[in-house]
């Protein structure tokens, strides 16, 4: 009972700490008015047309035609969704159901690779989530889960990431970043869809697990697997420096995938794991970076001359959020929903740890280094896209301003409801 009294005591009090030291309200009217900009910006609306970046130096949203191949077309929806959860602003509900509703046709059109559900979860889903009357939106999503369950090699054990690189790579190609779209099967799964497809994602999950991670914990940006055997053949990286160091971003996936997973699942393996994920990309961004906000690449030889990414930060912030609150006892319901009573994995420090490691990512990112403000009308300054493309580097990028609300969201939800 003392401890029970004690722990309660802890959380209120961290609470209140949190709660005293960042104001979550200000950055979220911060963003409401950067959103009004942006509209302001794309008026008349041409839904088909989506916000993707404001490059250095610029000034207006460059955007990108939706329904293309396009893999960030589900992240303004997204923002929109979460902005009017906030605002309640009948302007941004009528841009955030256009955005949305203009993705329908990709559900139903042959796959063109894995993002589908990033695309579907930023739109459809956050729809879903802050105004459910939109039930229309429900056999949207389901079907796009089954069209993503199609990428599935039951030989690997994981999705297939890109259908068109499957001859660069020379086998069945799956990336990190494809835990993300876990959340489309797991949902599907458990709102009318064939069971399925939660063995799908736990399956990929599982797999990926044993072969996606280095022994520290970081991760490989692609792992290549024979398209026929299944077999692992490497992990290599696209997107970071190098095969062997850690592409931000992808280890930001990694955190937020696994602890997703364990919200699906409520398996003690995948919370350790999402835990042992976040601890090196902690660990390493503390040995490398000058603040919260890490390096495009924690291996980049340039050291603090490199670019940061932002982005990586709005990622890790929000999971982080995410993953702290299955670390608090009070809160912890096993797989049944009844309160869990295992506890080799309670550890309230962590909880505080990874919800203070978060709190100081989105109080830095809130900085004048960080935020646009009058600069353009993203929320976001320095997230960098494909550093060895060249495509992005330095950037405002739209999930990176998708994360940075999404882990407002958290922590205010998480304050009001410690
Ligand atoms: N999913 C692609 C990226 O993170 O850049």
């Amino acid at each position: 009972m003392k401890r029970i009294a004690f722990s309660l005591l802890c959380t209120l009090l961290a609470a209140n700490i949190y709660s005293q030291t960042f104001d979550v309200d200000k950055q979220l009217d911060y963003c409401h008015h950067q959103v009004m900009k942006s509209l302001q910006q794309l008026r008349p609306y041409d839904f088909t047309q989506e916000p993707r970046n404001i490059l250095a130096g610029q000034h207006r949203w460059n955007c990108r035609r939706a329904v293309a191949e396009e893999w960030c077309s589900g992240f303004w929806p997204g923002i929109l969704w979460m902005d009017y959860s906030y605002s309640h602003s009948a302007e941004v509900l009528h841009a955030a159901k256009g955005y949305t509703e203009v993705l329908k046709p990709l559900a139903y059109q042959p796959i063109y690779d894995h993002d589908l559900g990033f695309i579907m979860i930023g739109s459809f889903g956050k729809g879903l989530t802050y105004s459910p009357m939109l039930s229309i939106y429900r056999p949207i999503l389901l079907a796009a889960a089954d069209s993503l369950a199609t990428l599935y090699n039951a030989k690997a054990g994981t999705l297939l990431s890109w259908p068109r690189h499957v001859k660069d790579y020379g086998g069945h190609n799956t990336i990190m970043d494809n835990m993300i779209n876990l959340d489309l099967l797991f949902w599907a799964a458990a709102n009318g869809g064939s069971p399925l497809l939660r063995q799908i994602a736990i399956t990929h999950a599982t797999t990926t697990m044993r072969h996606h991670f280095r022994p520290d914990g970081s991760s490989y940006h692609v792992a290549v697997y024979d398209t026929l055997s299944g077999q692992f053949l490497r992990g290599q990286t696209h997107q970071g420096y190098a095969d062997s160091s850690m592409w931000s971003r992808g280890q930001s996936w990694a955190i937020y995938g696994y602890t997703m997973v364990y919200r699906w699942t409520r398996d003690p393996l995948f919370l350790q794991f999402a835990q042992r994920v976040a601890d090196i990309y902690l660990l390493r961004l503390r040995q490398t970076s000058d603040d919260m906000i890490p390096l495009w690449d924690m291996d980049d030889p340039r050291g603090l001359q490199a670019p940061k990414d932002a982005s990586a930060a709005c990622v890790v912030a929000s999971a982080l959020i995410e993953l702290s609150t299955y670390l608090d006892n009070e809160r912890r319901l096993n797989s049944d929903g009844q309160p869990d009573t295992d506890n080799s994995h309670h550890n309230n420090g962590s909880a505080h740890r990874y919800r203070q490691a978060a709190i100081d990512m989105l109080a830095d990112l809130s900085t004048p280094r960080y935020q646009s403000r009058d600069r353009n009308s993203a929320f976001l300054l320095h997230s960098t896209g494909h550093h060895p493309a060249g495509s992005e580097i330095d950037a405002s990028i739209i999930y990176a301003d998708y994360y940075y609300l999404e882990a407002l969201l958290r922590l205010k939800d998480l304050q009001q409801h410690p």
